[in-house]
């Protein structure tokens, strides 16, 4: 029978569970404490996944036998019914009890999209880039392999796994993140004290907010430290980032960025080379709490994009921020009929 057993802090058992997909051959082992999904990624098994840490509910699987704990009770993708079903999010569950599960699909190799593999990484330099907000830069110990645009899971300690999206291109050992600080909140304070010389590892890459193909214009929008991916994906089109003369696209590009006030308003001027760089490319700002001197919009990011949503309505959409943010974005598209299978999305808790 079927249990999923909240996180209540039981000493896990010392030796590893055997974990066996219902009507195949196919099993692997998982350490004690272990996640499911990674387990089954390090054994090459590869489940369905998106977001990685449990805010899409993508990787659920049905426990048919065994006991599972969950490990991030509070997760969005976490369902009062799933319980009931013996269905599990796999990313944030591990096994107390070896396991029969059946899963929707198990593929030998992981997908173009989410190549997910794990990495050590060295802190080398932490920029002050406003009060509460830093760039942190890290080696790797190989090539990092993403998509702009997507993002990583940090091990910042024991029990301790925080998203932060890549803030610029793929294809070398370097990876940047843009962290906020939210005193008194563990993972940000542990991310924003990491020091030069310090060592975290680092799952890569996951999400699904990666450019889509085509020649409809882009719209990318950020609100406050939502700025790294939106980055990313700009230095991408910007063709900044080793993209492909064949993707150096001629489309239109927005990127529209809110922030509270000028200070926050972190990497702008970069944002102004990388639209500048575009063929047809446009930068809209907007700040709550504008300084003397702004020439942008006042307000939230939702300002100006409303005023031009009208003449971008068939645009891909590309939206990175707190979840009040996106969740404004998001209405907003609706109101205006955007199709909502163009609107890519990064929710940040
Ligand atoms: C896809 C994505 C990309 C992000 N990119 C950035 C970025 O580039 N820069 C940036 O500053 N922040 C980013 N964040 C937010 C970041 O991951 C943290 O949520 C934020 O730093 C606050 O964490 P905290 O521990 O300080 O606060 P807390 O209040 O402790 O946690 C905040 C949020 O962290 C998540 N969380 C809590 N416990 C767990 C757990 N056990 N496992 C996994 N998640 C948990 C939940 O979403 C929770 O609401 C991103 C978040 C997501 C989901
Ligand atoms: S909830 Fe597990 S991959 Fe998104």
């Amino acid at each position: 029978m079927t249990a999923s057993v909240p996180a209540t802090g039981t000493a896990a058992a010392a030796r590893p569970h055997r974990v066996t997909l219902a009507g195949t051959d196919r099993s692997f082992d998982v350490a004690p404490g272990e996640r499911l999904l990674g387990a089954a990624r390090r054994a090459g098994v590869w489940l369905p996944y998106e977001c990685g840490w449990g805010g899409c509910g993508t990787c659920k699987v049905q426990v048919v036998e065994g006991t599972t704990q969950l490990l991030f009770e509070a997760a969005p993708a976490v369902d009062p019914r799933d319980a009931r079903r013996g269905r599990v999010v796999a990313c944030q569950s591990a096994p107390t009890s070896d396991l029969v599960v059946k899963a929707p699909r198990a593929d030998d190799v992981p997908t173009p999209e989410r190549p997910t593999r794990d990495h050590r990484a060295r802190l080398e330099t932490r920029e002050e880039l406003a009060p509460d907000i830093v760039r942190l830069r890290l080696r790797l110990d190989r090539e990092a392999v993403y998509r702009p645009g997507q993002h990583a899971v940090l091990g910042l300690g024991p029990g301790l796994r925080r998203c932060y999206s890549m803030a610029g291109p793929p294809g070398s050992t370097e990876v940047s993140f843009v962290v906020k600080r939210y005193p008194g909140r563990p993972g940000s304070e542990r991310a924003f004290a990491l020091a030069p010389g310090e060592e975290v590892d680092v799952e890569l890459p996951y999400g699904d907010m990666w450019l889509r193909d085509g020649d409809r214009p882009a719209v990318l929008v950020a609100g406050g430290t939502g700025i790294s991916a939106i980055s990313a994906l700009a230095q991408h089109l910007a063709g900044q980032a080793g993209t492909p003369a064949a993707e150096r696209v001629s489309r239109p590009v927005h990127v529209f960025y809110g922030a509270a006030t000028r200070a926050e308003l972190v990497c702008w001027d970069e944002l102004v080379e990388h639209t500048a760089a575009m063929p047809d490319g446009h930068l809209h700002g907007a700040l709550v709490t504008p300084d003397a001197g702004w020439g942008g919009a006042v307000g939230f990011v939702t300002e100006p994009l409303a005023d031009r949503l009208p003449a971008l309505g068939d645009a891909d959409f590309y939206v990175a921020g707190p979840p009040v943010m996106t969740d404004a974005v998001t209405a907003l598209l609706r109101t205006h009929g955007v199709q909502l299978d163009r609107v890519h999305h990064d929710s940040f808790g």
